[in-house]
Parts: C-alpha cells; sequence; structure tokens
C-alpha cells in the first residue's frame, strides 16, 4: 500500500472518481470537491491494486485568535471505503496527514472537528483534544459552529513548527474558547 498526495486541482480523474465513490458512500447527497480559496491537497491510501482504500482532504486558511494570526490547517472528508474499514488504513492516513502537517515549512496548527465518538481514533493519531473549544465555520453572517443543536462534536488540534515551541502549553489559548474559523460556505465546517 502507498500514500500519494495531490493538490485536487491536480488530482488524475480515475482517482477523483474512486474518491468522490467513497465519499458518496460516506454522506450520501455530498457535493464532491473542496473550495479552491482553501487550497486543498487530497492525500491517498491507495491498495496493492492501486485502487483507493482511504482518502482524506487537508484544507488550509489563516486564522485571527487572541491576538494572534496562525496558518491553520484542517482534515477534511476522512474515509475509508467500506468494505476496508477496521484494518488500520484510516488511522495510517491520518497520520501520515499529521506527519505531513508537521514538515516544514508548514502551518502553525491543525484544527478540525470530529463526532465525539471519533476522537480517540484522532488522538491515536497524534492529534489531540482542545477541551471545551467551539470551531465557527461559515462565515460570520451565516456561521456554522461545533455547538450547533443536535451536533456532539469535539475540536481536536495540533501545533507545529514555532506555534508548538514558543509557548509552555500551545492548546492553552485555544481550549476553552469560540475559534472563528469562517472557511466559507463550501466547506463550512471543514
Ligand atoms: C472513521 C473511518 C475513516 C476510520 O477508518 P478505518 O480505516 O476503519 O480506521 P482504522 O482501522 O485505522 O481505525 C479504526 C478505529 O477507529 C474506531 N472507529 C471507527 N469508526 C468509529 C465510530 N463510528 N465510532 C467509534 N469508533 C470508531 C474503530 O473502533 C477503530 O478503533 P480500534 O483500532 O481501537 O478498534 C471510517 O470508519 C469511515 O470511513 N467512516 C465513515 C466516514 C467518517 O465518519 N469519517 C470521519 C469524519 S470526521
Amino acid at each position: 500500500m502507498r500514500i500519494v498526495t495531490y493538490a485536487e486541482a491536480d488530482l488524475p480523474d480515475a482517482l477523483a472518481a474512486q474518491t468522490a465513490a467513497l465519499e458518496a458512500q460516506a454522506w450520501p447527497g455530498s457535493t464532491p470537491g473542496h473550495d479552491p480559496a482553501l487550497a486543498p491537497r487530497v492525500m491517498l491510501l491507495l491498495d496493492e491494486a492501486g485502487a483507493v482504500a482511504a482518502a482524506l482532504t487537508l484544507l488550509h486558511k489563516e486564522i485571527r485568535h487572541a491576538g494572534r494570526t496562525y496558518r491553520a490547517a484542517g482534515l477534511s472528508a476522512v474515509v475509508t471505503r467500506a468494505d476496508a474499514r477496521g484494518r488500520g488504513h484510516g488511522g495510517r492516513l491520518v497520520a501520515a496527514a499529521r506527519a505531513a502537517l508537521a514538515a516544514r515549512p508548514g502551518p502553525d496548527l491543525a484544527l478540525f472537528s470530529c463526532d465525539r465518538e471519533l476522537a480517540a481514533f484522532y488522538e491515536a493519531a497524534g492529534f489531540r483534544r482542545l477541551p471545551g473549544a467551539v470551531l465557527v465555520g461559515g462565515t460570520p453572517e451565516d456561521p456554522l459552529a461545533t455547538d450547533a443543536p443536535g451536533f456532539d462534536k469535539v475540536v481536536m488540534a495540533e501545533f507545529f513548527g514555532e506555534a508548538e515551541t514558543d509557548q509552555a502549553d500551545p492548546a492553552a489559548a485555544f481550549a476553552g474558547a469560540r475559534i472563528g474559523l469562517y472557511s466559507g460556505t463550501i466547506d463550512r465546517l471543514w
């Protein structure tokens, strides 16, 4: 098995079609593709036959928080082919995404949300929970927050480079905070 990474715009058609099929399996009715303004990069775990076993997309955006500007990246549309789940593929791909984000130059932090039941899956791949944090996506005019009624979401993060080393606890500025991500109208909570 091997992992390949493409800017979304450069994803070969056959891999794009397979990725869209996995996403449709997991999220029926969803629209494939991400907002080009978020510089989407698609990471795929390919099986021995070259077929997509798992997929995710890295999205990127600057955010302002607590008086600082951070280059943030998020994990989006993390999915393993239904017949290939439970074999470590998703975990392997998510860990590879963390390693890619940690490489310099790179973002200051990873920031995304997941259903509470999946937090341990992301923790096992090297991300951490931000206790009490709320991620606010969408737009300032039409926000979508992780504490919206009916959601049971957890905010996950990891800190890289200077953001990791210049404070005793880099998560301190984010834990318990409402974080304005404002990732737009397409990837509303990326
Ligand atoms: C979540 C997902 C990507 C995991 O992929 P995978 O290849 O099966 O992952 P792995 O085999 O590496 O690890 C699975 C681990 O996650 C846990 N897990 C997966 N889905 C879970 C769920 N819905 N609830 C609780 N735990 C879950 C498994 O129990 C397993 O833990 P274990 O190793 O301790 O047994 C896959 O289940 C999937 O595609 N789900 C549908 C799409 C989705 O919900 N994506 C996440 C969006 S935030």
